[in-house]
């Protein structure tokens, strides 16, 4: 009951600071003002913190009466190179700037749950982390790396880490959790197939680039009929294909760009390993030169299933036992796995369809919206979290 009290003092003052970040936006590595803002509002809160991660990232630390484990919560805070298209009275007033995968909730979400957590600290045993993490956006180099390089986590080692996300396909009040994979790797590729020109009526002076490219299509879209196991995920797109001059002229050079999705860490290697046999094996054959420029995006953002299990029991101790619906994982990237591969913890999505009053637009969209409404649902979710994962680490070394 106090926790709900606690969190309801604080909501307005959280949608007050979304709307400001979403209305000054700063893009991935840029976050100066946003970092600044994070700053003086865990000062005004009395909650120690830490800067110069990651340039603009800021690390807040709560530490309980008694000692204990310590869980980490992050929150991204850039925005996108996106003209906003919405006409609302706190949309975006930078161009070409905007909030739009939610990272202005998130990061107002956080800064809520620390106040509250700050709130009950005498009766807390541990550590609660408040990561503040720039340019997710930023893929493959993203953010999460440079802090921990740059020794986020060298005085407080975290034994847990939890990231909340809006997500527009779910209603508010709803919290979506997967005990194994919940977001996919995105890799890119781009290809050069070097053959020798010459005029297309006489091909045996040529090696036709275009041809070769075609073999190469076809035999690329074997790794996933062929190679995947079915019941395994693996997408391989070529998205852009380029070459030739004329129709009487035979190609000497063809470019094709794409992307691959996959969830298991051991069918990104299967499928990445096919991908490069194939395409020396068709160079071999052809007699032609195969240039590879392959650019591994995040990694798959893998849960710890025990812990996906307490986001799982804190939602529904704050939200209702129906309200942790079975979803699906995505193939989009995203940055928390790097925290992941370090860290126990688990990465969920908050709840925040705008769909019962107008069209929900997705992430990434000039006209994606989040319900405000939601936001304090996802202060409680991660306040309750943090509190109960922490007794977890009471209990545990009470046992001892
Ligand atoms: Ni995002």
């Amino acid at each position: 009951m106090k926790l709900k009290q606690l969190v309801q003092s604080v909501e307005n003052e959280v949608i007050e600071l979304r709307r400001h970040l979403h209305r000054h936006p700063e893009v991935s590595g840029e976050e100066f003002e946003t970092s600044k803002t994070i700053q003086e509002k865990l000062s005004e809160a009395g909650i120690p913190f830490k800067t110069g991660y990651a340039k603009t990232g800021v690390l807040g630390i709560i530490k309980g009466e008694k000692p204990g484990g310590t869980v980490a919560l992050r929150a991204d805070i850039d925005a996108l190179p996106i003209q906003e298209e919405n006409d609302l009275a706190y949309k975006s007033t930078i161009q070409n700037t905007m909030h739009a995968c939610g990272h202005d909730a998130h990061t107002a979400m956080l800064v809520g749950a620390g106040k509250v957590l700050n709130q009950l600290k005498e009766e807390m045993a541990g550590t609660i982390l408040l990561v503040f993490q720039p340019a997710e956006e930023n893929a493959p180099v993203g953010g999460s790396q440079q802090m921990m390089d740059d020794g986020v986590f060298d005085e407080y080692t975290p034994d847990l880490i939890f990231g909340q996300h809006v997500w527009p396909d779910l209603p508010v009040g709803e919290v979506g959790v997967l005990p194994h994979e919940i977001m996919g790797a995105s890799d890119r590729f781009k290809i050069t197939v070097k053959g020798s020109g010459g005029h297309a009526s006489m091909p045996h002076q040529s090696n036709d680039a275009i041809i070769i490219a075609n073999n190469l299509i076809t035999q690329l879209q074997t790794i996933v009929s062929r190679n995947t196991d079915p019941i395994d995920s693996a997408v391989l797109t070529i998205g852009k294909i380029e070459g030739g001059y004329r129709y009487n002229v035979i190609a000497d050079e063809v470019t094709l760009e794409g992307t691959i999705r996959t969830f298991k860490p051991e069918v990104k290697e299967m499928v990445k390993d096919r991908f490069h046999s194939i395409i020396e094996g068709i160079g071999k054959s052809f007699g032609a030169n195969m240039a590879i420029d392959y650019l591994d995006g995040y990694p798959a953002t893998i849960n710890t299933p025990q812990w996906a299990d307490e986001v799982r029991n804190a939602a529904q101790k704050v939200l209702g036992e129906h309200s942790t619906p079975v979803v699906s994982p995505s193939l989009g990237g995203e940055d928390f796995s790097r925290f992941l591969q370090k860290y126990p913890g688990a990465f969920y999505w908050l709840g925040t369809s705008v769909k019962e009053t107008e069209t929900q637009y997705p992430l990434h969209d000039p006209r994606f919206k989040l319900n405000e409404s939601a936001l304090r649902k996802g202060v409680e979710v991660m306040a309750q979290l943090a509190l109960d994962t922490l007794k977890k680490f009471e209990k545990r070394s009470q046992e001892e």
